[in-house]
């Protein structure tokens, strides 16, 4: 099936008289004797979100409190001692594996995603390749069928982040990924009022150790968040679909305007990075400027937000006028009517 059916598809109850959807189940414990405890065995209503998520990577997904939980349980399962990581990635990540490079002592090499012979370099050794693609903020993109081949080789798991791809520009488990990542938080939520975090894989082995993780640390998911992140997969190929026309008409528009020094689109998602031709004084000017655009962090949803990055301490190495914009629905003529007036603005200041 396509992805846009299997979104609508996936994750529903059966049988007759069953509701269309799980509801909200508020239950930590369930009648039984096996210890049917809602952290161990988890609730209908995450089953029905793990379900469609599963479907759309071609895996069995976990749900997690939040993105970053997601992350933290599988670095927790994977316990790597030699792990490689994108140098210019999601900054929470980075500081995550910054803290466990000091606690537990692991080996961290850092590497730029998009030279493919630099990651490959890097494998001999390690049991952990961490693959975020394309990258947050700067939207480089990994060439993962190589890298998949290369870490199965060299022995090493490869987890891909995929929430700025989404289950309907990539599916990195064909391409060789061990567990797929997303902060569902983000364009499978959709409408910017929760926060989820949710693990694919195919490998049975995996996916105990990381259930054990979940369990272990507790990082489980709201009942309200897992429904409504469910309620935003049924619509997310089709919110895709009209996010990836704008950010490609918008990257377009950006690139002739003469505020603007660069453009980073990597042909396909909902992002679109720009670099403020005035540097950050600009850029922030721009942020200040807009009125329909939403000067906001976080992306992904249905409205359209930008904000600066090289503000973040953790995002100190991005150009300092570089605008990571997170395309939303909107038409797309009123989205550039606005952006296209604030930059004008920003430029007559500077
Ligand atoms: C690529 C990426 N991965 C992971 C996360 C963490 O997700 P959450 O904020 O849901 O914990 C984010 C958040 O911005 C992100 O952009």
């Amino acid at each position: 099936m396509h992805p846009a059916t299997t979104a609508v598809a996936a994750g529903r109850p059966k049988g007759t008289g069953a509701p269309l959807n799980h509801p909200v189940v508020l239950a930590s414990n369930f009648r039984g004797e096996e210890g049917e405890y809602a952290r161990t065995h988890g609730t209908p209503t995450w089953h029905g979100l793990e379900a469609a998520v599963g479907a759309l990577e071609g895996g069995r997904a976990l749900a997690y409190s939040t993105g970053m939980a997601a992350a933290s349980a599988t670095l927790f399962a994977l316990a790597p001692k030699v792990l490689v990581l994108p140098s210019y990635s999601y900054l929470g990540v980075r500081a995550l594996v910054a803290d466990l490079e000091v606690q537990r002592g692991i080996e961290v090499r850092s590497v730029d995603i998009a030279d493919t012979a630099a990651v490959l370099a890097a494998l001999p050794g390690a049991d952990v390749v961490w693959m975020e693609t394309p990258t947050n903020p700067t939207l480089d993109v990994a060439d993962l069928p190589a890298i998949g081949a290369a870490a199965a080789r060299a022995g090493a798991a490869m987890v891909v982040d995929s929430t700025f791809a989404t289950p309907v520009c990539a599916r990195p488990l064909e391409d060789g990924a061990t567990v797929v990542l997303h902060s569902g938080t983000k364009a499978i939520g959709g409408h910017s009022d929760l926060m989820i975090g949710l693990t694919v894989t195919a490998d049975d082995a995996v996916y105990d150790r990381l259930h054990h993780a979940r369990l272990v640390n507790g990082c489980t998911p709201g009942a309200l968040e897992a429904f409504l992140a469910l309620r935003g997969v049924r619509t997310l190929p089709l919110r895709m679909e009209r996010m990836q026309a704008n950010a490609a008409d918008l990257a377009g528009r950006l690139a002739s305007h003469p505020a603007v020094a660069e453009v980073r689109y990597p042909g396909f998602g909902a992002m679109v990075s720009f670099v403020v031709a005035g540097g950050a004084g600009a850029a922030d000017a721009a942020c200040r400027a807009v009125e329909l655009i939403v000067p906001a962090t976080s992306l992904g949803g249905v409205e359209t937000t930008m904000e600066r990055r090289q503000k973040y301490a953790g995002d100190a190495h991005v150009p300092p006028g570089l605008v990571r914009m997170s395309v939303g629905i909107e038409h797309v003529d009123d989205l550039w009517a606005d952006l296209g007036a604030a930059l004008d603005r920003a430029a007559a200041a500077g």
